[in-house]
C-alpha cells in the first residue's frame, strides 16, 4: 500500500477538495477501530457520520454482502429481487408502516420526499387558487436536509446555498422547536413540514416534549404532510428504531440515509398511506420517480441484515443504556469543568456543547479538541465550532467507551 504522504499527494492532484480532511489515511477498519497505513489505531466514536451503525466490517454484514455478491448484484428495477422486499419489510414493520422507495443518499431520499409533497399539493389544493396548488415546504433553521438543489432550500443553514441562487422556490426556514414560527407560515400554499426529530448537523438539538406532536396536529388539521428526516436518527441510533418513536408521532413520509446502508450508499423514502400512491406508476399513469441503481441487491442484503442483528443482539436497549451512562459521566465532568456547557441527545447520538469563554478553557473552538483527540488515537467530531458530537457504532463496548471518554475529558481539561 502507498504511504499516507503518497495518498495525500495523489488526492491533491486528482480529487476536488470538498472536505477539510485530516492528514490520515485509513487502511483498515474493524468494529470501532480504524487503522492507518502506519499501523496507528483510532477508536472511532463517530462511525463515518453515523453511517457505520454496526461498526466496521461487522462479520454478519460481511457475510450477507459477500453471499449476495456471489448471487446477483443489480438487474434494474423492471425485475423483482428479494433483498429489496426484505429491507422494505423491515423498515415498514419496525417503523410506522409505509412503503419504501430506495435511492442512494440522505439528500436523494429528501428529494423524493419533496417530490411527494409537491404531487400531494397538486391533488389536495385546499384554498389555493394558484396554478401550482399548494407547494410550500416549511423547515427549520439549523436543519440539514442535503445539498442537492431542492434540499438546499430545505436546509436551514444559509451558507449551504450561498452562490447557487436561484434555487427552486417554495421553501421557508423557521426557528426549530418554535410552533408559533411554523404557524406564521401556514398560508394557503403550505403543503408540508420537514423536520429532523433531533437535529444532527445543527448540534444534536432535541426538541421540547410536545413539539413533534404539535407538528402532527397542524398537519392533520390542514391536510399537510409531516416529513420526518431520520437520516441521522434512524436505524437504532437514538435507542429506538426511529427517533419519532420516542414521541409516538407518526410521519407521512420518513427519509433514511447514513446508517440504513451501514456504510454502503442507501437512501430510503418511506411513504405512508396518504402518499404512497403518488409514486405508483399505474395509478399516476406515468413514472413519477425512479432511479437506476436504487435498491441494488448487495446494499439491500446488507441493510436488511442490519435490522436482524440489531434485534438479535438487543442493540436498542444497549444504545439507550450506554447513552445514559455517557451523558451521566459527562454531566458529572461538567460540574467541575465549566468548559462543558451542556450534554444532550438520545441513545448513542450525543452532543457536548462547549463554552470556549468559560474559566479553564484552553481552546477557542471544539475543532482543537477534535485534533488533540486524534493525536491521541480517538476520532470524534465537532459541529458549529462548539458542539462535540459522539455517534459511535451501536456495538461499542463499555471498555471502549470509557477509554474514549477518558481521552476526551483529558483533552477538554488541557491535560
Ligand atoms: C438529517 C440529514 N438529512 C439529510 C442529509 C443528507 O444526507 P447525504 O449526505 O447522505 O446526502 C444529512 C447529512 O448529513 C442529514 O444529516
Amino acid at each position: 500500500m502507498a504511504t499516507t504522504q503518497q495518498i495525500i499527494e495523489r488526492h491533491d492532484q486528482y480529487m476536488t477538495h470538498n472536505f477539510s480532511r485530516y492528514p490520515i489515511a485509513i487502511a483498515e477498519a474493524s468494529g470501532c477501530v480504524l487503522t492507518d497505513g502506519d499501523g496507528k489505531q483510532y477508536l472511532d466514536l463517530f462511525a463515518g457520520f453515523g453511517a457505520g451503525i454496526l461498526g466496521h466490517c461487522h462479520p454478519d454484514l460481511v457475510t450477507a454482502g459477500v453471499k449476495q455478491m456471489n448471487k446477483v448484484w443489480h438487474v434494474g428495477n423492471l425485475l423483482h429481487t428479494e433483498p429489496q422486499t426484505l429491507l422494505a419489510e423491515q423498515i415498514s414493520t419496525k417503523g410506522f408502516g409505509g412503503k419504501s422507495f430506495f435511492c442512494h443518499s440522505g439528500a436523494d431520499a429528501n428529494e423524493g420526499a419533496i417530490k411527494l409533497a409537491r404531487l400531494y399539493g397538486k391533488q389536495h389544493r385546499g384554498k389555493s387558487t394558484g396554478e401550482f396548488g399548494r407547494f410550500k415546504i416549511i423547515s427549520a433553521t439549523q436543519s440539514f436536509h442535503g445539498r442537492t438543489f431542492a434540499t438546499m432550500g430545505a436546509t436551514g443553514n444559509v451558507t449551504v446555498r450561498q452562490g447557487f441562487e436561484p434555487l427552486p422556490p417554495g421553501f421557508v426556514n423557521v426557528a426549530f422547536n418554535d410552533i408559533a414560527a411554523i404557524e406564521a407560515e401556514l398560508d394557503e400554499t403550505a403543503i408540508a413540514i420537514i423536520v429532523e426529530p433531533i437535529q444532527g448537523e445543527g448540534g444534536i438539538n432535541v426538541p421540547d416534549e410536545g413539539y413533534l406532536a404539535k407538528l402532527r396536529k397542524i398537519c392533520d388539521e390542514r391536510d399537510m404532510l409531516l416529513i420526518l428526516d431520520e437520516v441521522w436518527t434512524g436505524c437504532g441510533r437514538t435507542g429506538k428504531y426511529f427517533a419519532h418513536q420516542h414521541w409516538d408521532v407518526k410521519p407521512d413520509v420518513m427519509t433514511l440515509g447514513k446508517a440504513v446502508g451501514c456504510g454502503l450508499p442507501v437512501g430510503v423514502v418511506c411513504a405512508g398511506e396518504r402518499v404512497w400512491d403518488l409514486f405508483d406508476n399505474t395509478k399516476m399513469g406515468r413514472v413519477t420517480h425512479a432511479t437506476t441503481l436504487g435498491g441494488n441487491c448487495v446494499s439491500m442484503a446488507v441493510a436488511a441484515r442490519m435490522f436482524e442483528v440489531i434485534e438479535r443482539d438487543e442493540l436498542l436497549p444497549r444504545a439507550t443504556r450506554a447513552g445514559e451512562a455517557i451523558k451521566a459521566r459527562l454531566r458529572k465532568f461538567a460540574e467541575k469543568h465549566p468548559v462543558v456547557k451542556d450534554v444532550r441527545g438520545k441513545g448513542l447520538f450525543i452532543g457536548v456543547e462547549l463554552d470556549p469563554a468559560a474559566e479553564g478553557a484552553w481552546f477557542t473552538s471544539g475543532n482543537e479538541i477534535v485534533s488533540q483527540c486524534l493525536e491521541r488515537g480517538l476520532l470524534i467530531n465537532c459541529t458549529h465550532n462548539t458542539v462535540l458530537r459522539l455517534a459511535p457504532p451501536l456495538v461499542i463496548t463499555d471498555e471502549e467507551m470509557d477509554r474514549g471518554l477518558e481521552v476526551m475529558e483529558k483533552a477538554l481539561s488541557g491535560k
